[in-house]
């Protein structure tokens, strides 16, 4: 079988996506990358795409009078490039239902909280200001309502009394460069379906999402 091919969205440190180039690199993922796009041209996701002769296009949103005018300049931009997943990676612009509906259930986005916990931003402060004992990521299929489609998997980590916003941080990507790759090797073989309404994998719908720490085939 061909290797999947992924655009990813960024509009920052592109961390995540550095799992996934790792991940490609390795042998872990077989993948490729058609492009890594971001909506801020000073992304230092941009320059790790560049890095690994990755092809890239900068999207300045600030260059666009309205939403709709940006994301359709977006969809136009990536199905030239015919890719069989969008992964959202830091992409923090909210897209409109239009771009959704164009590729779904084809975009995925990997989201700081243990959903549907913390939808949006300022996840990590969220959890501190609760007194949560848990925290964590998720990824799941995107649909037009803000973090609330179908949750695929899910890591979580408790939070200690010593605990910041920057340790969760570190926490929270720690979890997400394992988990991001590992989701899209499942759809490159054929383990995860994202086509039947809820996401199946190994011939399971997932009701509830899996959660990295329950698997044991993660080495
Ligand atoms: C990640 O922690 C990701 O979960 C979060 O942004 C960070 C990007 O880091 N995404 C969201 O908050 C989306 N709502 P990275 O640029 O280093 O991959």
């Amino acid at each position: 079988m061909d290797r999947l091919s992924l655009v990813v969205l960024i509009s920052g440190s592109g961390s995540n996506l550095q799992a996934i180039i790792d991940a490609i690199e390795n042998g872990q993922l077989n993948a490729r990358l058609s492009a890594v796009i971001s909506n801020r041209p000073d992304a230092f996701g941009l320059t790790r795409a560049k890095q690994h002769n990755i092809p890239v296009i900068s999207l300045d949103h600030t260059k666009f009078a309205r939403r709709e005018l940006f994301d359709q300049q977006l969809q136009r931009e990536i199905e030239s490039l015919r890719p069989d997943l969008i992964i959202l990676a830091g992409y923090m612009r909210i897209l409109t239902n239009d771009f959704i509906y164009a590729f779904s259930p084809k975009i995925l986005n990997i989201h700081p909280s243990l959903l549907p916990k913390y939808q949006g931003l300022h996840t990590h402060q969220k959890a501190l200001d609760n007194n949560d004992h848990f925290h964590g990521v998720s990824i799941h299929i995107v649909t037009p309502e803000l973090d609330s489609g179908p949750v695929i998997l899910q890591g979580k980590f408790t939070i200690e009394a010593d605990d910041n916003i920057n340790s969760l941080q570190q926490k929270a990507h720690k979890l997400e460069h394992q988990m991001y790759p590992l989701v899209i090797q499942w759809i490159c073989e054929q383990r995860l379906d994202l086509d039947q309404g809820l996401p199946v994998f190994d011939n399971k719908t997932i009701n509830t999402p899996l959660l990295l720490e329950d698997l044991t085939d993660v080495h």
